[in-house]
């Protein structure tokens, strides 16, 4: 069975109104409502008068409606008389300033007072409804680290981050050799001694810069573990746990592989647009966030989440046009999300979230959303078994977060983007409508046909072997600049010429480097089968100097025309390509046509704007097809109207 439904904010609304509700969440077919996240203060409203009278009211409504619940445990949004009893809850920025009650999230991951109540109110709430049947999943606290809740610089985190390398490092000793604090004079005496990086003059040295990522990274995983351990401890048998992801996951200080890994499975919180952005993200950015989710635990995830009107705290933007929100829903589903709920049932009329817009707006009128979402869910309820179908993809994409924390610790081109760099490699792929799955380097990729390895400075000899033995076998892996620059330390390696740990591999080295702009068109010229192609870099480059590897490009400007950009290198009985600089959009789509063709992987070309991506189950292969744009386009002989969605089965 699919669960479609909606988030529903009972609280938010007069009592009367609860029963009308139900029946218009029943109306658009919904079969379940997640309930509570924020609700803390509405079940504990003075220090430990624990009173959960009113949810149950509204789970009796919702259990006769035959509706399922998911309910959050409310641990986003504290009560004001806590943070008020303890001040110390409050989290600090960089700059020292407590984060006032008013907003939410706005508490300290390292608070052990905070996770005393938080724990107590998890405990409270889950014994409560354990036995309920109608409640078939926990969603730990909300988005977890949104928002620059991931980053805190109070004393309780400072003290805590120093014990944290105390745990790590042998000695004193040990920590000042590896971190070279002999630069600049920073020899410490003791941990006690060591900052964390609040604004200084000029920048704080790089391996501290890491090992605080990973700090945050440490303090936010223990908490939600935390959390998720009582969930799991008084939970009914037949109530599983998840928690919501949030969009933005690369620029976070947290790894969410970690973050998730007790949860039954991953819900994800879909925003194609949000705030003041002028036009929604491109679809290539979005379906990457799917497979990112889908690749978290490695199987389909849910959507808690789905963006149905235009949102926004104190500015919004772009108004979702008629059928774009549904054919977001259809490209989710395409990329493995199994059950979604919609945000929210009825935008709120008071409060910071006025202008995040739900299914139903504020005249409480049923109107065209309520209309789209109803027919979404009678178009998508019949394929329960294709959306609980496990996605097999051929194309694997690689991400690390230690190594997206050097990155942020030193960005070295003033154009530099994780993310900008990690869709750079995938577009392609995602061009030729190839399922992609996006998975951290750690997870095990002997599997697939073809390995992308984009802008992976920081590598450890492991994943260095692990790539020698799949190009041997046959594979196909493609790198981008600054490969193997880094040791786990966020260090140089002296002596050592670059791509580092996988030279041999590449069978070229990094004579010198440059950093580019996002408007450098720095133009190349393709040899070999790309004799006579142009294409160009921006943002990087790498001058290559070809040893066992061909020469697809070379650049063109003076001094560097011996030099390649882009090499070929076959090793064992497989190819490694290496792209040593951010090349353009076009030529990448045309690099990766003969790879996906000599590994047989199931592609087709289609329209501008349209996106096909194939499923199979036992009921046999079927095409998600989806128009991203405002034009009537066609696939095959299908004609598809402005954002018009299909699922089309395959003879
Ligand atoms: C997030 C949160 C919700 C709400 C919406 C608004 O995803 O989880 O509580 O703030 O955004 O778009
Ligand atoms: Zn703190």
């Amino acid at each position: 069975m699919t669960y479609l439904g909606v988030d529903y904010y009972p609280e938010h609304w007069p009592e009367e109104m609860i029963d009308e509700d139900i029946n218009g969440i029943k109306g658009l077919g919904a079969n379940i409502v997640r309930i509570g996240e924020f609700a803390w203060h509405r079940m504990e409203p003075e220090e430990g008068r624990f009173d959960f009278s009113y949810f149950d009211g509204v789970m009796k409504k919702l259990k006769e409606a035959g509706l399922s619940v998911m309910f959050g445990t409310p641990t986003a949004t504290f009560p004001a008389w806590l943070a008020k009893k303890h001040p110390s809850i409050l989290s600090e920025d960089e700059q020292g300033q407590t984060r006032v009650f008013g907003g939410r999230r706005q508490y300290c991951f390292n608070s052990d007072k905070y996770k005393e109540y938080a724990a107590r109110i998890t405990r409270e709430l889950v014994a409560h409804y354990k036995d309920e049947e109608a409640i078939i999943s926990w969603q730990i606290d909300n988005e977890i680290g949104h928002e620059g809740s991931d980053l805190c610089y109070c004393d309780q985190c400072h003290q805590a981050f120093q014990k944290y390398l105390e745990k790590k490092y042998a000695s004193i000793e040990e920590l000042n050799e590896t971190w070279g604090t002999i630069f600049w004079g920073q020899t410490y005496n003791d941990f006690s001694e060591i900052p964390h990086p609040k604004p200084t003059i000029t920048t704080h040295n790089p391996s501290l810069k890491l090992e605080w990522a990973r700090f945050r990274s440490y303090s936010i995983n223990s908490f939600t573990h935390e959390m998720t351990e009582i969930v799991r401890e008084c939970k009914g048998g037949h109530q599983t746990v998840t928690t919501n992801v949030s969009g933005g996951f690369f620029n976070k200080s947290f790894d969410h592989e970690e973050n998730v890994e007790p949860m039954d499975f991953v819900s994800y919180d879909n925003y194609p647009v949000w705030g003041g952005l002028e036009k929604p993200v491109p679809r290539e950015s979005i379906a990457m966030t799917h497979d990112f989710n889908r690749g978290l635990l490695d199987q389909n995830y849910w959507i808690v989440e789905e963006l149905m009107g235009a949102q926004g705290h104190d500015v919004i933007g772009y108004l979702p046009r008629p059928d774009q929100a549904k054919m977001w829903s259809y490209q989710a589903f395409a990329h493995g999300c199994s059950n979604m709920l919609y945000f929210r049932w009825r935008g709120m009329t008071k409060g910071a979230e006025q202008f995040c817009f739900g299914v139903v707006d504020h005249d409480n009128v049923y109107g065209r959303k309520y209309k789209e979402v109803q027919s979404l869910f009678s178009s998508i309820k019949d394929h329960s078994r294709l959306l609980d179908a496990k996605i097999e993809a051929d194309v694997a994409v690689l991400y690390d977060y230690d190594n997206i924390w050097s990155w942020r610790a030193q960005i070295q081109s003033k154009d530099f983007d994780f993310n900008e760099e990690l869709l750079r490699l995938y577009r392609p792929f995602y061009q030729w409508n190839t399922a992609i799955d996006v998975i951290p380097a750690g997870r095990d990729f002997s599997g697939y046909k073809v390995v992308v390895v984009p802008v992976m400075q920081m590598m450890e000899q492991g994943l260095a072997d692990r790539l020698h033995a799949f190009a041997d076998r046959g594979g196909t892996v493609i790198f981008s600049y600054r490969t193997g620059l880094k040791d786990k330390d966020n260090n140089i390696r002296l002596g050592e010429t670059l791509p580092g740990p996988v030279s041999k591999l590449v069978g070229a080295r990094v004579e010198e480097i440059e950093s580019l702009t996002k408007e450098h068109r720095l133009a190349i010229r393709g040899e070999e089968e790309w004799e006579g192609a142009a294409a160009y870099v921006s943002v990087w480059r790498d001058l290559l100097v070809a040893e066992e590897a061909e020469v697809l490009f070379r650049y063109t400007d003076t001094f560097y025309k011996q030099f390649a950009a882009v090499t070929r290198n076959r090793y064992g009985s497989g190819d490694v390509y290496y792209i040593g600089g951010g090349l353009d959009a076009d030529t990448l789509k045309e690099l990766v046509q003969p790879i996906i063709e000599k590994h047989g992987i199931f592609h087709v070309e289609s329209e501008e704007d349209v996106e096909v991506y194939r499923r199979t189950s036992e009921e046999g292969s079927f095409l998600f097809v989806m128009n991203h744009g405002e034009e009537v386009r066609s696939f095959e002989d299908v004609e598809l109207a402005p954002y018009e969605s299909r699922i089309i089965k395959q003879e």
